[in-house]
């Protein structure tokens, strides 16, 4: 037949096809969540996140060492404090739980990133993401309290933080107080476009911070919008961030792929607990095939335009990259 275009040509081989791909993969760009508790000593599995630890002090360099066993180099941490209060007081504490985490690690593996969750639910008796005033959280009085965090985790050398609380102002907040504090080398990667989702489920449970009552629709993004995500993305960008984030990722990758084009900063995504959870759980029914579900939803999120992923299976596709299954 006469067919001046045959696609096909470029799917014959497997050489081929790995030649003409378009979207490639890195272990550098995946990034582990680590979740550290103050209370713990030893290693004990989180159970609404199958395959997942909680990691004492006494146990985090573990944790990196995994990590650095299947070629994965950076990591956010997430803290569960022994002690909780209305404000939130042990997430600025200098021993706090992240505090001695980031230290521990960098102490130890200079070389590893460090990223730290700024937010004040795991820390607030209340579970909600900071200050509150009756039940409304108090968007200007939480900024003073974001900034001391993170300044906070600066002083302990983390390499970035990572706002996840979605007040307004808070990417300026922590940039002006990093930089009076002299830690201009500390990246902002904010979390710019965080929807109020239900994906955070296994999360809360893993790092006890539901909200007591209400929920988070006051300060987190509404899944019905988009442009939204826009201006978020560009509000944070004029206030100093590094990277910028969309979180969900599975459900958002149109929301992805429109601030990857619109803007000129690294864009991460986090395929959150929700995710994992959901895949981890059909694979255990016996429904799909674990690794390849995990490669093809992974793919989906760089495809859409992601630079990097915060993922709960950072490890495993790492390992998934360097064997060729996808890359
Ligand atoms: C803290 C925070 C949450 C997640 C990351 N940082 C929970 C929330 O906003 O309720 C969720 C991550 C996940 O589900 O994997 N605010």
């Amino acid at each position: 037949m006469d067919l001046t275009n045959r696609p096909r040509r470029l799917r014959r081989t497997d050489a081929i096809r790995r030649l003409s791909r378009e979207t490639r993969l890195s272990p550098e760009a995946l990034i582990y969540p680590i979740f550290v508790d103050e209370a713990l000593s030893g290693v004990r599995p989180i159970e609404s996140l199958p395959g997942q630890n909680h990691y004492g002090l006494d146990s985090v360099c573990q944790a990196v060492e995994e990590c650095l066993a299947h070629g994965v180099k950076h990591c956010i941490l997430f803290g569960l404090p022994a002690e909780k209060d209305a404000c939130g007081s042990s997430a600025w504490a200098e021993h706090g739980v992240i505090q001695e985490a980031v230290r521990t690690i960098k102490t130890k593996y200079p070389d590893f990133t460090v990223i730290t969750d700024v937010c004040m639910c795991e820390y607030t008796d209340h579970g909600h993401c900071g200050i509150l005033h009756g039940h409304e959280v108090d968007n200007d009085e939480t900024l003073a309290h974001l900034a001391r965090i993170a300044v906070s985790h600066a002083a302990a050398g983390a390499d970035m933080v990572a706002p996840s609380d979605m007040m307004d102002g808070h990417v300026a907040a922590l940039r002006r107080a990093l930089d009076a504090n002299g830690f201009q080398q500390t990246a902002i990667m904010a979390y710019s476009a965080k929807y109020a989702s239900a994906f955070y489920g296994p999360f809360r449970a893993a790092a006890g911070s539901a909200p007591s009552f209400g929920d988070r629709k006051g300060y987190q993004m509404d899944p019905h919008n988009r442009k939204e995500a826009m201006r978020e993305c560009r509000l944070d960008a004029e206030e100093g961030a590094d990277i910028l984030m969309v979180k969900p990722a599975l459900s958002y990758l149109d929301v992805i792929r429109e601030c990857s084009n619109a803007f000129d900063l690294p864009m991460c995504a986090y395929s959150v607990s929700g995710e994992y959870a959901m895949i981890k759980a059909a694979a255990a029914a016996g429904l799909v095939d674990e690794r390849r579900i995990m490669c093809e939803t992974a793919l989906s999120v760089f495809r859409a335009g992601a630079d990097m992923l915060i993922t709960y299976y950072a490890k495993e596709l790492a390992d998934a990259i360097r064997e060729k299954e996808i890359g």
